[in-house]
C-alpha cells in the first residue's frame, strides 16, 4: 500500500506506535504482505525509549497516529514520535516518512471535546496523513513471496543488562504455531466470538490479537479503551453485548476487577463464555478462582497460558476440556514441546521438584535471533545451559506432573504483566542531574503482580524530599515510560558495597539483588 509507495521494501523496518485502533492491524499485515519487518513499540513507552528501538532497527518509515484518549488522559502519540524522531536526527538517523492516522477527530473526548485533525503539527516533506494517502493506493498489491525463515516481525522485550533486545520472528514457523495454540488453546469454533484484551505493542497482541486469530479466520473484538472507563464494569458490558465466547486477558486486570463489588459483574449476562484465558505473570489462586466462579460461573475452562515474547506462542497451557484444572498451574507443554527443570548445576530435576524452566527441543515459532545481535541471542538464552533454551523462569512440578510457574529467576521483574529490568531503571536513576545513585528490587504488589522498590543515594546535596521524590518518578516516566515509575523510593544514604569492599557499579548491583 502506500508503504510501498514510500520504498519500503522486503527486509526494510517499519516502526509502528500505534493505539487500539483498526489501523494498527492493518499496519502490520499491509507490511507482512510486502515482506517488511514491522517493530511495534508499545504506545506507553517514552519517546528515549521508542527513539533507541527506532535507530537500533534503523526504521525508515514510522507509522503512528495523532493521539488517543486512555479513559480521561489524552495521549499525544504523534508528539511523543516528534521527540523521538528529533532524538534519532541528533545521532545521525533521519526517519523519512512518518504516517499519521487521524484518529482524535473520529472520537469525542470524554470532556465532550472534539478534536481537529489539524491541531497535529506535521513536518512538510516526512509526515502525511493516513487518510490523505491510503484512499490514493491500489486496492491490489500481489504479495511478496517470502521463505519460511525469512523474518515476519521484530519486537523489543526488555534486557537485563538494560538494553532492549530485537526479538526476531519468523514467517512460516511462527505463523503456524500462533494459528495451532489459537486454535486448540482457546478451543475456537467457526462463528464464536474471540476477544484478547492485550494491547497490540506487546507480543500477546501480535500472536493473540492479530495473527492466531487472523489466521483462523476468527471474530474477533478489538477495544481500545480501559478496564475502568467509562465505568469499572466496562469488560463484563463488552462481553455480554458481543456475546463473547473466548476472553483472555492478565491477572493484573483480574485482580483489579475484583476490588469492585460482585454486582459489577453479576449484573451482566456473560453466559456465552466458554474459555476464559490467563497470560502475562502467574495468576494466584484467589484471582483463579474469582474469575473462574464469578465471571464463568464454574463452567468455562480455565486457561493459565506461559509463553514469552521470545517463545512467539504459547508453551504451557491447559487445554480447555481436556487438562482438570488446577488453579494457578499453567500445566502442561503445548504439543512439541519439551521442558525441563535444571538444578543450579545443570542436572535434570524428574518427578517432583523445582528449578530453572528451559526447554530441550524448540518448536516452530521460537525467535531465530535478536535483531543485529546473534551473539547476544546465544549467552542471554543457550548459555547458561549448553543445549537448552533458558526461559530465566523458575517452575515447580507437582505430583501430577503439573507445571506450576514461580516467577523469574533473574534480574527481571514483571509489573502488571509488563516485563522490565532492574538495571533498566537504575541507569535512570544513575544519569540525574542530582548525580544520584539508585539500585532497584522487586516487591510484590497486590494487584501489579510485582512493583519496583528502589532505594537512592543523593550526593550533590540533594535534599530527599517530596520535590525530588516527584522528579525522580518523572525522570523514570520520561527514560522509560510511565508503566516503569517505582511505587517506592527509599532514601539510603548509603548503599552497600560488596563482601570485598569494591565500589564498583556492577557488583554493587549484584550486591543488592
Ligand atoms: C511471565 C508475555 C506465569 C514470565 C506473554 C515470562 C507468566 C514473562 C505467564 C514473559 C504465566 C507470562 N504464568 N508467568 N501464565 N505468562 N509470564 O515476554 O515471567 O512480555 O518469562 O510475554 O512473563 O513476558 P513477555
Amino acid at each position: 500500500m502506500c508503504s510501498k509507495s514510500r520504498g519500503v521494501k522486503k527486509g526494510d523496518r517499519v516502526a509502528v506506535y500505534m493505539p487500539m485502533v483498526l489501523e494498527a492491524v492493518i499496519t502490520l499485515l499491509a507490511c507482512a504482505r510486502i515482506g517488511a519487518i514491522h517493530s511495534l513499540v508499545f504506545a506507553g513507552f517514552s519517546s528515549d525509549s521508542f527513539a533507541e528501538r527506532i535507530l537500533d532497527c534503523e526504521a525508515r518509515v514510522l507509522v503512528t497516529a495523532d493521539g488517543a484518549w486512555r479513559g480521561e488522559k489524552l495521549l499525544q502519540l504523534k508528539y511523543i514520535c516528534d521527540q523521538a524522531m528529533i532524538k534519532c536526527a541528533q545521532k545521525g538517523f533521519n526517519v523519512e516518512t512518518c504516517v499519521v492516522v487521524s484518529h482524535l477527530k473520529r472520537v469525542t473526548s470524554p470532556q465532550g471535546i472534539h478534536y481537529k485533525s489539524n491541531q497535529t503539527p506535521m513536518t512538510e516533506g516526512r509526515d502525511v496523513y493516513w487518510q490523505d494517502i491510503v484512499p490514493q493506493a491500489s486496492t491490489s498489491c500481489y504479495p511478496e513471496w517470502m521463505e519460511a525463515e525469512d523474518p515476519l516481525f521484530m519486537l523489543y522485550t526488555s534486557g537485563s543488562t538494560g538494553k532492549p533486545k530485537g526479538v526476531l520472528h519468523t514467517t512460516g514457523g511462527y505463523l503456524l504455531y500462533a494459528a495451532t495454540t489459537f486454535k486448540y488453546v482457546f478451543d475456537y469454533k467457526p462463528n464464536d466470538v474471540y476477544w484478547c484484551t492485550a494491547d497490540v505493542g506487546w507480543i500477546t497482541g501480535h500472536t493473540y490479537v492479530v495473527y492466531g486469530p487472523l489466521a483462523n479466520a476468527a471474530t474477533s473484538v478489538l477495544y481500545e479503551g480501559t478496564p475502568f472507563y467509562p465505568d469499572n464494569d466496562r469488560f463484563w458490558t463488552i462481553v455480554d453485548k458481543y456475546k463473547v465466547n473466548q476472553f483472555y486477558t492478565a491477572p493484573t486486570a483480574i485482580r483489579a476487577l475484583m476490588k469492585f463489588e460482585d454486582d459489577l459483574v453479576k449484573k451482566h449476562d456473560l453466559s456465552s463464555l466458554k474459555v476464559l484465558g490467563s497470560v502475562g505473570e502467574p495468576i494466584n489462586p484467589e484471582a483463579w478462582m474469582w474469575y473462574y466462579k464469578l465471571v464463568g460461573h464454574e463452567k468455562c475452562s480455565i486457561v493459565d497460558t506461559f509463553w514469552q515474547t521470545e517463545t512467539g506462542g504459547h508453551v504451557l497451557t491447559p487445554l480447555p476440556g481436556a487438562t482438570p484444572m488446577k488453579p494457578g498451574a499453567a500445566a502442561f507443554p503445548f504439543f512439541g514441546v519439551q521442558p525441563v527443570l535444571l538444578d543450579e548445576s545443570g542436572r535434570e530435576i524428574k518427578g517432583e521438584g523445582e528449578g530453572y524452566l528451559v526447554f530441550s527441543r524448540p518448536w516452530p515459532s521460537l525467535m531465530r535471533t535478536l535483531y543485529n545481535n546473534h551473539d547476544r541471542y546465544e549467552t542471554t538464552y543457550f548459555t547458561k545451559f549448553p543445549g537448552y533454551y533458558c526461559t530465566g523462569d523458575g517452575a515447580k512440578r507437582d505430583a501430577d506432573g503439573y507445571l506450576w510457574v514461580t516467577g523469574r529467576v533473574d534480574d527481571m521483574l514483571n509489573v502488571s504483566g509488563h516485563l522490565m529490568s532492574t538495571t533498566e531503571v537504575e541507569s535512570g536513576f544513575n544519569r540525574t542531574p542530582f548525580n544520584s545513585r539508585g539500585c532497584c528490587c522487586c516487591q510484590t504488589h497486590p494487584i501489579k503482580g510485582e512493583c519496583l522498590y528502589c532505594f537512592i543515594t543523593t550526593t550533590d546535596h540533594a535534599v530527599f524530599g517530596e520535590k525530588l521524590l516527584k522528579e525522580l518518578k518523572q525522570l523514570v516516566r520520561e527514560r522509560i515510560g510511565p508503566f516503569a515509575q517505582p511505587d517506592v523510593i527509599q532514601n539510603a544514604p548509603a548503599l552497600p558495597k560488596t563482601r570485598s569492599g569494591k565500589n564498583h557499579e556492577e557488583d554493587i548491583e549484584e550486591d543488592c539483588r
